[in-house]
C-alpha cells in the first residue's frame, strides 16, 4: 500500500530549524532534479538505493547531518570514509556527486550536499515501495569531519540490545526509532565478514538459513571476507515489512538485527512490524524525520553549502 507521510507536526518548520519548503524559492526544481538521478542509478545497480539510504544513516549518526561523510582524505585532512564501518563499505558517493552537479547546474550554490543526501534516501524508500513523505531541508555542510567519531557512534554487527539502545539515545533516537530506522535493512547487503560468527557460532538462527549462509561465507576469517549476501533474503531490493518476518523466523543474518528478537524488550515491536507494515512506515518515516534533525548545522561560521560534496570550499 503506498503511504504519503504528511504529519501535521512536521508541514513546514520542525524544532530543529528546519524546513519542508526551505528551498521552494531559491530552488524550485529542486525534487524534479534529484529524483530521476535517483531513479536511474536504482534502475543500473538495484543496490544502489541501500547505499544511498544508509548513506544518510552514517552521516546523520556523526555531530549530525552535515555531509561530513562526503568528504574525501587528503593531505593533513583525515575523512569519514576510511574508518570503519564505512571503508570497503559505504557506497554511493558517485551518485551524489552527480546529482551535486546537476543541482548546481540549475541552482548554483544553494543546496547543501546534507540536504542532497537526505533527499536522495528519502527519494529511494519511495522508489523502492515504501513510504513517501515531505523531507526537511535547510542543513548546512560541515567544513570538517570526525572520523574518530565515525568510529565509535556507528554501531557495528557485533552490538548487544543494549549497546544499539545507548548509541541510538546519543542520537536522541529511542528504542521505537532503533527498531524502525533498523527496517532500512530490508535492502542491501552485507559481508561475510559481517555475519560469519552469527551463522558458525549462534544457536538463535534458523538452521536452513544457517546453512545456505554457510554455503556462501567460509569459515576461516580472512577468506571470502567480501562475499556479499543479502540482508533481507526475500525482497532485497523492496522497501517492505520482511525484513521483521526474518527476525521473527531467527533469519536475520547480522547479530545486532537479531538482537532486536532475541527475548528483549525490542521483541514486541518486531513483532508488530512483521505484522503490520503499515506501522512500520508510519514508524520509520518518524524516525527518519528525527534522525534527519540530529544536530543540524543551519548557520554560519561553521557551515557551508559546498560546492563539490568530496572538498569543503576553498576559504578565498
Ligand atoms: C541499528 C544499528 C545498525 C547496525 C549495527 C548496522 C550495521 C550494518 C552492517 C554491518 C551492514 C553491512 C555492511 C557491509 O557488510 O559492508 C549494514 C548495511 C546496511 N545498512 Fe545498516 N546498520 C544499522 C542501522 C542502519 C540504519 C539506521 C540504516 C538506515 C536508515 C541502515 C542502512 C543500511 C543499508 C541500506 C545497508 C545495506 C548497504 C549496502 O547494500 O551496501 N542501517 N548495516
Amino acid at each position: 500500500m503506498a503511504i504519503f507521510m504528511t504529519l501535521a507536526l512536521v508541514a513546514s518548520t520542525d524544532s530543529a530549524g528546519l524546513s519542508t519548503a526551505f528551498y521552494s524559492s531559491s530552488c524550485p526544481k529542486l525534487f524534479s532534479t534529484v529524483k530521476p538521478i535517483v531513479q536511474s542509478a536504482i534502475n543500473k545497480n538495484p543496490r544502489m538505493g541501500a547505499c544511498l539510504l544508509r548513506l544518510f544513516f552514517h552521516d546523520c549518526f556523526v555531530n549530525g547531518c552535515d555531509a561530513s561523510l562526503l568528504l574525501d582524505d587528503a593531505p593533513n585532512f583525515i575523512g569519514e570514509k576510511n574508518v570503519p564501518p564505512n571503508k570497503n563499505s559505504a557506497c554511493g558517493f558517485e551518485v551524489i556527486d552527480q546529482i551535486k552537479s546537476a543541482v548546481e547546474r540549475v541552482c548554483p550554490g544553494r543546496v547543501s550536499c546534507a540536504d542532497i543526501v537526505a533527499i536522495a534516501a528519502r527519494d529511494t524508500v519511495g522508489i523502492l515501495g515504501g513510504p513517501k513523505w515531505e523531507v526537511q531541508l535547510g542543513r548546512l555542510d560541515a567544513r570538517a569531519t570526525n572520523p574518530i567519531i565515525a568510529n565509535i557512534s556507528i554501531p557495528t554487527s557485533k552490538a548487544s540490545l543494549n549497546e544499539l539502545i545507548l548509541r541510538f539515545s546519543g542520537a536522541a533516537l529511542n528504542q521505537r526509532d532503533l527498531v524502525a530506522l533498523s527496517g532500512a535493512h530490508t535492502l542491501g547487503q552485507a559481508q561475510c565478514y559481517n555475519f560469519r560468527k552469527r551463522i558458525y557460532n549462534e544457536d538463535n538462527i534458523n538452521n536452513d538459513f544457517a546453512e545456505q549462509g554457510r554455503a556462501k561465507c567460509p569459515k576461516t576469517p580472512g577468506s571470502g571476507d567480501a562475499i556479499l549476501a543479502s540482508i533481507d533474503a526475500e525482497t532485497p531490493t523492496v522497501f517492505d515489512n520482511s525484513y521483521y518476518k526474518n527476525l521473527v523466523q531467527k533469519k536475520g543474518p547480522l547479530h545486532s538485527d537479531q538482537q532486536l528478537f532475541s527475548g528483549g524488550q525490542t521483541d514486541s515491536l518486531v513483532k508488530t512490524y512483521s505484522e503490520s507494515q503499515e506501522s512500520f512506515f508510519m514508524d520509520f518515516v518518524i524516525a527518519m524525520l528525527k534522525m534527519g534533525s540530529i544536530n543540524p548545522l543551519i548557520g554560519p561560521p561553521f557551515g557551508e553549502v559546498r560546492v563539490i560534496c568530496r572538498r569543503i570550499n576553498p576559504l578565498f
